[in-house]
């Protein structure tokens, strides 16, 4: 009976830390207005962490703390959607916008019609499915009728609530059971980041957001989706299928009483004349979202009255998108000219006739690679569509091909020099991209400098294009070294630099020195090594010299290092030049040594994969442990894992261990061998 109670007192002790906790992440996430500082909010899920690792029996779903991903689905599971998701005729004009709501009045033989403006966000369209207040399936939209299961993936997207009480949903108006249907998005600065560190590892790049978000929800492994962010405006309401509420307006306002983030950016609209005063607002203003939309969605208020209009094919006749002109514009390609990065990838640019897109004048798009370049069928003098996306450099998105718009016909091929340094350019067999491989074209320097000395790494505010061309031209700084060497009167005999900007970038730059070893790692611009590799090499070896002496299998025991990173690193140490810039480095005097993460060897060499949820241990606490006992885990099982720890629930990679041979042991056994 004691057992009993005292176990049901925890029960209530984790309820009750989970609603704070819920609280914080809508204050936080939802409002972005928190109420308490970072360091308590970790302190709370810490704490709740912890009463869960004591008795896991009690972990559920919805907890706060199961946000991070957990195991890799199996595969895809498709679903059928409670009634069709819809998607919306578009119009481009007032005119056509006009001619619409001519249409409403007709069909509902009224003329006092409200409207609600939306913002039509540029993401991909996501149902979840609420059963109890708990988040139980989160559903793409598929062809329409049948998605995919996502659940596991939209668990970790912060804004979206995994459990609402009975309390809440009816203050809301709601009941328990319901539907929401929105746009699931990848925010600007978010995209941006995500791609800058694939690019710094040699990875694909996502065109625009809205790819990003798509190929970020579908991840086979939700710890994926959880480490990128993403975020999720509802916009629809329904139980068993259908709308609930009077109106639209009021189903927005119940939604975000019950703790969804609604987009503020909306209006009820009396009339015409306001519906088209929004639009032109948003017009203007649109570039300053911290996401991308293509335009507005005007949809009629009264429930009643939309069920009444009906649908037609795939789209209601309730509502409409008005598209904002499109940021592209068609121009023609006067030649195509190859541009050389700081890794070496050789990027073939379109040159085009100027034009205006959105504001500004696009004279040059990327065209990617040769396989893109193939794909689109591009001749230098073709005439083509050319897109520009929020933060993206503007694309050639398609070639023109009718009476207007002859075809052109020089054919392109990659120089078989470096346009810049002349050296033999080399493509990998199974790479798609060629590169210079010469250590010293300027090239590659103009962008290392840039590298270094941009925010995240060096952070040497003040050295960005204009000053950097300038040093690199001039011949001032031949490497990243030489940057230390600056003196007031080398900046101050460039152009545009006075006294005091020349301070200020020298200031900059004594500033950096105190930066940590990872930013002195990340910043040498070593092939492969991005953000989060040069962290765990920090970590791991403590110093650079430790790092530059580490062999091919001392380096590939560093957590997510693998054969392709440990050689880049090794090849990048080898060479005598880079040797000499670090001496350089280390006498500027930046930072060489940092903090090593201490760990045992009683693991060393030992490789461990994780599957299942394990009682005691979160993943990354599981995880921990086995590094710092000098193990490494990795996340797919081969012949050569030595262990591989199955929790509860383990899927296909405990058959995978068992198909071959590799040892299997439990939660209790590792942490035996950890010791
Ligand atoms: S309402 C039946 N509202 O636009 C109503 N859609 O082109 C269908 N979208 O598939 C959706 N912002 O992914 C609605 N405020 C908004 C929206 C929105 C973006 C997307 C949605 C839809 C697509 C149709």
């Amino acid at each position: 009976m004691a057992m009993a109670s005292a176990r049901k007192d925890v029960a209530a002790n984790i309820e009750a830390l989970r609603e704070k906790i819920r609280h914080h992440e809508y204050r936080y996430f939802v409002l972005d207005d928190p109420e308490i500082s970072d360091f308590d909010f970790d302190k709370l899920v810490e704490q709740l962490r912890k009463l869960e690792a004591e008795h896991p029996e009690l972990i559920t779903p919805d907890s706060p703390t199961q946000r991070v991903g957990g195991k890799p689905r199996e595969g895809v599971v498709k679903v059928a959607h409670s009634s069709p998701m819809l998607s919306l005729d578009n119009t481009y004009s007032e005119e056509e916008l006009r001619a619409w709501e001519r249409r409403v009045h007709e069909l509902s033989g009224r003329k006092d019609v409200d409207y609600v403006c939306e913002l039509k966000l540029d993401g991909m369209s996501l149902a979840l499915v609420y059963e109890d207040g708990r988040l139980v399936r989160g559903v793409t939209r598929g062809d329409g009728t049948i998605g995919e299961d996502v659940t596991l993936n939209v668990r970790t997207v912060r804004t979206i609530p995994l459990f609402i009480s009975k309390e809440k949903l009816q203050k809301a108006g709601l009941t328990s059971n319901f539907e929401v249907r929105g746009e699931l998005l990848m925010p600007l600065a978010a995209f941006k980041k995500m791609n800058e560190e694939r690019e710094a590892k040699g990875l694909a790049l996502f065109a625009n957001p809205r790819n990003a978000t798509a190929g970020t929800v579908r991840q086979l492994d939700a710890s994926i989706t959880a480490q990128r962010r993403l975020d999720y405006f509802p916009y629809m309401l329904l139980r068993n299928g259908r709308n609930y509420l009077d109106r639209h307006w009021e189903t927005l306002e119940a939604l975000d009483a019950a703790g969804f983030k609604v987009n503020q950016s909306r209006k009820l609209a009396r009339n015409m004349e306001e519906v088209w005063a929004f639009i032109q607002q948003w017009e203007a203003k649109r570039e300053t979202l911290p996401y991308e939309i293509d335009g507005i969605v005007v949809k009629v208020d009264r429930t009643g009255l939309q069920n009444e209009l009906g649908f037609t094919g795939k789209a209601p006749r309730w509502a409409i998108a008005y598209k904002y002109a499109a940021r592209a514009g068609v121009t023609q390609i006067e030649g195509i000219r190859v541009q050389v990065g700081r890794t070496g990838k050789l990027t073939p640019v379109a040159e085009l006739k100027p034009v205006a897109i959105g504001g500004t004048t696009v004279r040059n798009a990327t065209l990617h690679n040769m396989d893109e370049i193939e794909r689109l069928g591009v001749k230098i003098g073709d005439w083509v569509q050319v897109e520009r996306g929020g933060d993206v450099i503007p694309k050639v998105a398609k070639v023109i091909d009718d009476k207007d718009h002859p075809r052109g016909h020089a054919t392109f091929q990659m120089p078989e020099n470096c346009p810049i340094c002349g050296t033999k350019v080399v493509k990998t067999e199974g790479e798609v991209d060629y590169r210079c491989v010469n250590a010293n074209c300027p090239a590659k320097l103009r962008e290392t400098i840039l590298h270094f000395a941009s925010r995240g790494v060096m952070n040497i505010d003040g050295m960005g294009d204009a000053l950097v061309t300038q040093l690199t031209d001039r011949g001032m700084v031949k490497n990243v070294a030489d940057i230390y060497k600056l003196t007031k009167s080398d900046l101050l005999s460039l152009e545009r630099m006075g006294d005091k900007s020349a301070q200020n970038v020298l200031d900059e730059i004594e500033d950096s020195k105190k930066l940590p070893l990872e930013r002195v790692i990340f910043g040498l611009g070593i092939r492969f090594v991005g953000e989060r590799t040069a962290q765990f090499l920090a970590e791991h070896f403590g110093s650079i010299d430790a790092l530059m002496n580490a062999s091919l299998e001392e380096l590939e025991e560093v957590n997510e290092v693998g054969p392709r990173i440990a050689e880049s690193i090794r090849e990048f140490f080898d060479e005598p030049r880079n040797r000499e810039l670090i001496k350089r480095l280390r006498d500027a005097g930046l930072r060489f040594a940092g903090k090593k993460r201490e760990r045992g060897t009683k693991l060393a060499g030992k490789t461990f994969v994780l599957t299942g949820t394990l009682a005691k241990y979160s993943r990354d606490e599981a995880k921990k442990m086995i590094e710092d006992a000098g193990g490494r885990v990795s996340g797919s099982v081969s012949k050569k894992t030595d262990y591989v720890v199955a929790g509860t629930d383990a899927g296909s990679k405990l058959d995978k261990a068992k198909e071959l041979g590799v040892p299997v042991i439990e939660e209790t056994e590792m942490e035996k061998l950890v010791g």
